[in-house]
């Protein structure tokens, strides 16, 4: 049985991590921004036996980082991800019109999200068997991905893959793993159904290069079919 811990767990692709892994026979400590806004992921955990549960955490809030760290004190985590994500929406983060204050939101929620939790969370995967961290990131962030991006929010993911990589050298002499992931252009809230893939199968191949990822791959940008990603 291994251990995950997911963000962002409510909706999307975290919460289709949070199924398949409980389905597996994982113990899935799934977080949320809101728990009262979590109704199928509380439908989960009720029919899980114990497997998984849900708490609360907000990622751009370091307070309540600390507090879900400090509830889940001993608590030993094999797979930590960083799903968490937010998307301000692509008209008003244009050369034209940017959202200055969304620009910060996102970039707290993505950027400095994932920096936090690993800092707050950072006993818990030591104390973990595997000591793998997956954050999720996106192909917006590579210079070669050239269709039109959002600026801020791929400014966040680029951020964030560099934040990994470096994080990956750091820790590297623990034994931890530290992974940046594109999971697939995914049909959720955030990308709409003109996207590419259904959610089940981006968190199907998400878990797979999660389960092969060895420390060979710390510091790579991975895709959820287990390709590097060029960036
Ligand atoms: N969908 C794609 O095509 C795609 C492509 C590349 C990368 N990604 C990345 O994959 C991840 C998951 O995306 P998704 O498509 O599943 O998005 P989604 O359906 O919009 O779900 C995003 C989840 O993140 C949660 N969240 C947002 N802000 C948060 C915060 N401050 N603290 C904790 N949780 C927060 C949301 O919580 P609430 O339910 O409370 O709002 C929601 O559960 C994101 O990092 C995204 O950038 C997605």
């Amino acid at each position: 049985m291994t251990t995950i811990l997911i963000t962002g767990a409510a909706r999307g692709i975290g919460f289709q991590l949070a199924k398949q892994y409980a389905q597996q026979g994982d113990r899935v400590y799934a977080t949320v921004r809101d728990p009262d806004h979590a109704g199928p992921l509380q439908a989960l955990a009720a029919d899980s036996g114990g497997m998984l549960s849900v708490h609360a955490m907000d990622v751009g809030d370091p307070a309540a980082v600390t507090a879900c760290a400090e509830s889940l004190a001993g608590v030993a985590i094999d797979v930590l991800i960083n799903n968490a994500g937010i998307f301000g929406g692509l008209d008003t983060q244009t050369f034209q019109n940017m959202d200055y204050d969304n620009w910060s939101h996102e970039f707290n929620v993505m950027a400095m999200g994932p920096f936090r939790v690993i800092q707050a969370f950072l006993p818990h995967v030591q104390a973990g068997a595997d000591k793998k961290i997956v954050t999720l990131s996106s192909q917006v962030a590579a210079h070669v991905y050239d269709h039109v991006i959002g600026y801020s929010y791929a400014s966040c993911k680029a951020a964030v893959n560099r934040l990994m990589t470096a994080l990956a050298t750091e820790l590297k002499d623990q034994d931890i793993i530290v992974v940046p992931m594109h999971p697939g252009w995914v049909k959720t809230e955030m990308a709409g159904d003109v996207a590419d893939i259904e959610p089940e199968e981006s968190a199907r191949g998400c878990r797979e290069v999660i389960a092969a990822m060895t420390l060979a791959d710390s510091g790579t940008f991975l895709k959820w079919t287990g390709d590097i990603h060029p960036w």
